[in-house]
């Protein structure tokens, strides 16, 4: 079944909880992605980006998720990505997407909320739920200034303001989180004095992006079947469980399973020059995704909350 990024999100800010977004680009990730929610039954947000969109067609991804929600016993939502084009919004939002993503965090203060206003407006009517971006994703580096490093994190003041007058369903902010494999040059910590500030006054669920943890196995996987991938560094476990304690209710997942899936394809190929089927190293990585799907909602404690639980 399809639902919005709101119910699921409602209900896991409700039992202290996260729901993990996954970024999906191909038919291999939404079956990773959904076989794990069955076999935990665990709600998922699909996470479709603009640059996912482009690459494997708006038409194409939403049949594809229809199909698989109507055909399995599952709670998820199909959400735009940093949505930051009115056009590809106005599309998802008419066009079968449960939630979008209104990417303003670029913009001043003002024109942010000018535009996460307008999404609201056209999101609403049509039963659709909306993330709103305040604050400058970015990690903590140790040669940045304290106050300096302050200035591009969520402010709980601006926070609080962003969602009363916006009408926002949740929340994306920035507490030392960035996209990627490469978050941390120093030491892997997030502001969480900061996370809980911004949940003690914003009412709705908050939302961490650039939340994957950089598995050293599948690095080292990748990196003996031939990829090159240098100092990567990803939020710690630990600090993912303490976040989703101060607050965070949607945790964004893609960097995790970007690895796991090449590792994997990667090695899927060693000591095999013949094998000239797809379904063969393809399926290899799919199972890999898979895993790294199951245990990141054991992480954030969605196991067997499908449904309300
Ligand atoms: O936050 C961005 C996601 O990882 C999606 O990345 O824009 O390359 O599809 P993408
Ligand atoms: P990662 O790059 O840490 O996986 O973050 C993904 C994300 O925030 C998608 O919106
Ligand atoms: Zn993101």
């Amino acid at each position: 079944m399809l639902v919005t990024n709101k119910v699921l999100l409602d209900r896991a800010k409700a039992g202290s909880y996260a729901v993990g977004a996954f970024n999906i680009n191909n038919l291999e990730f939404v079956q990773a992605i959904t076989s794990a929610a069955v076999e935990l039954d665990s709600p998922a947000i699909l996470a479709v980006s603009q640059g996912a969109v482009k690459y494997a067609g708006f038409e194409n991804l939403v049949s594809m998720v229809r199909t698989v929600s109507d055909n399995l016993n599952i709670e998820i939502s199909l959400h735009l990505d940093h949505g930051q084009d009115m056009e590809i919004i106005k599309r998802c939002i008419d066009g079968g997407f449960t939630s979008v993503m209104i990417d303003g965090s670029n913009l001043s203060f003002e024109e942010n909320m000018a535009v996460t206003r307008e999404v609201v407006e056209k999101a609403r009517p049509a039963g659709v739920s909306v993330e709103g971006e305040l604050g400058r994703l970015a990690g903590i580096e140790d040669n940045v200034s304290v106050s300096e490093q302050d200035a591009i994190f969520t402010d709980p003041g601006e926070a609080a303001e962003f969602v009363e007058k916006t009408g926002v369903d949740s929340l994306a902010v920035a507490v030392g989180t960035s996209h990627g494999a490469y978050k941390f040059k120093g030491e892997a910590k997030l502001a969480m004095d900061r996370l809980s500030e911004i949940a003690a006054v914003v009412p709705v669920p908050l939302v961490l992006h650039g939340a994957s943890g950089v598995n050293q196995e599948h690095v080292a996987i990748a990196n003996e079947f031939g990829a090159k991938i240098g100092a990567a560094k990803g939020v710690p476990d630990e600090a993912i469980s303490e976040a989703v304690r101060r607050g965070a209710a949607k945790v964004n997942i893609d960097t995790d399973m970007r690895i796991a899936f090449t590792a994997y394809v990667r090695k899927s190929f060693a000591g095999k020059p013949e094998n000239i089927d797809p379904r063969k190293y393809l399926g290899a990585a799919r199972d890999a995704v898979f895993e790294v799907v199951k245990a990141k909602m054991k992480l954030f404690g969605s196991v067997g909350k499908a449904f309300g639980g």
